[in-house]
């Protein structure tokens, strides 16, 4: 499909405005996006998380029906089948009732923002969260309008967004830079600091996302962790190291967190536009609901104590563009105090490759 029988078909993409009449010169760009989203889950790097982490992740981002909810705004930015949308909805409905009982259905408007790229799943999610807010006894004509006006079928990384969020979860894709249509990338490379070297498409989500969130607001991924340590992730930890809060980090690594087991080496982080402070770790815990929601109290409390074994706080894990040391605060200390009594292996003459 062409991008202006996409533009056609969805004015939603009018946001990017890249119709070959009106910018010609931009015609590859929007000839790419079209064909992103129409891809197969591969190429766009459709992968799914689990019930019980998507809660575990809800409950770390504070996106709790205890809280006010319809007051705070939400952003998924890559929402595929709804694996987070669906269950942030039910929290957001729950809490309005609470706290708003008298407040219309359409004074939640402004509560979420869901971006999709790939029109098939978007349709189909958007019924989906129809289907869900009717259950929850909104009515059918005012959870069609929310659902227009939370969804939106286009590029997270092209087109504008208006506002700041509170809380921002999900699991963004997984697109190696070979996949991604030449035009593309080069449009993401000029309009993302950190896609740098062979960065993986979600670098410039996690960019993106956090420039997205107010002061005090939060964001809390499940995502690849390689780019915590490797090279490609060092403007990221870069931008992370001067604006944000590393708070939480979560090794999933040969944990049950997606419905296909793709991912190799996954991590849920916890990042608040906040002023920097120790990081709170657990390493591989079991993926069952009732131990989740206690890792989550522990891991999203700076101020409680941290007690057991099961989480730790390590202080300094973010410095500059270093690579992130996560597993015990003593290999954080030797490593330190290494750096700052040799050369790195490079200034000693030595090459270090891959391989
Ligand atoms: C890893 S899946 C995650 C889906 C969902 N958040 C979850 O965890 O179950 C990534 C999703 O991002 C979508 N996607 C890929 N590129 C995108 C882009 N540039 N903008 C918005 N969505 C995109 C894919 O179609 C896919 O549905």
């Amino acid at each position: 499909m062409t991008a202006n029988a996409q533009l056609m078909r969805n004015p939603a993409r009018l946001e990017i405005a890249v119709t070959p009449q009106l910018f010609p010169e931009m015609c590859p760009i929007a000839e790419a996006v079209a064909a992103m989203a129409d891809a197969g889950a591969e190429a766009r790097g459709a992968v799914f998380t689990r019930r019980e982490v998507v809660e575990f992740i809800l409950d770390l981002a504070g996106y709790k029906a205890e809280r006010p909810l319809h007051e705070i705004r939400m952003l998924e930015p890559s929402f595929g089948a709804g694996d987070f949308l669906i269950p942030a909805i039910q929290r957001l409905v729950n809490a309005w009732r609470v706290f708003a009982p008298a407040a219309d259905a359409s004074s939640l408007a402004d509560c979420i923002r869901a971006v999709e790229l790939h029109t098939e799943t978007f349709n189909l999610t958007r019924e989906k969260v129809i289907c869900a807010l009717v259950e929850q006894g909104i009515r059918p004509q005012d959870a069609e309008l929310l659902a227009n006006s939370w969804l939106v079928n286009t590029d997270f990384l092209l087109s504008p967004i208006d506002s700041l969020f509170d809380i921002v979860v999900g699991n963004p894709p997984y697109v190696r830079q070979e996949l991604i249509p030449s035009a593309l990338i080069a449009e993401y490379r000029a309009r993302y600091e950190t896609i740098y070297d062979r960065a993986d498409l979600y670098i410039p989500f996690i960019e993106r996302s956090l420039k997205g969130l107010a002061p005090g607001g939060q964001l809390a991924f499940i995502c690849a962790d390689r780019w915590m340590k490797n090279r490609y992730g060092g403007p990221l930890r870069q931008l992370v190291a001067e604006r944000f809060h590393l708070k939480a980090y979560v090794d999933m690594v040969d944990t049950d967190s997606f419905h296909r087991d793709v991912i190799a080496y996954p991590a849920i982080t916890l990042i608040a536009r906040e002023n920097s402070g120790p990081t709170r770790v657990a390493h591989r815990p079991a993926v069952e609901a009732e131990a989740l929601t206690a890792l989550a109290a522990s891991l999203s409390l700076p101020d409680r104590p941290v007690e057991g074994g099961e989480v730790r706080a390590i202080a300094g894990v973010v410095h500059g563009p270093d690579p992130w040391i996560l597993e015990s605060s003593d290999q954080m200390d030797l490593l330190r105090r290494l750096e700052a009594s040799f050369p790195t292996l490079e200034e000693a003459g030595c090459k270090v490759g891959i391989g």
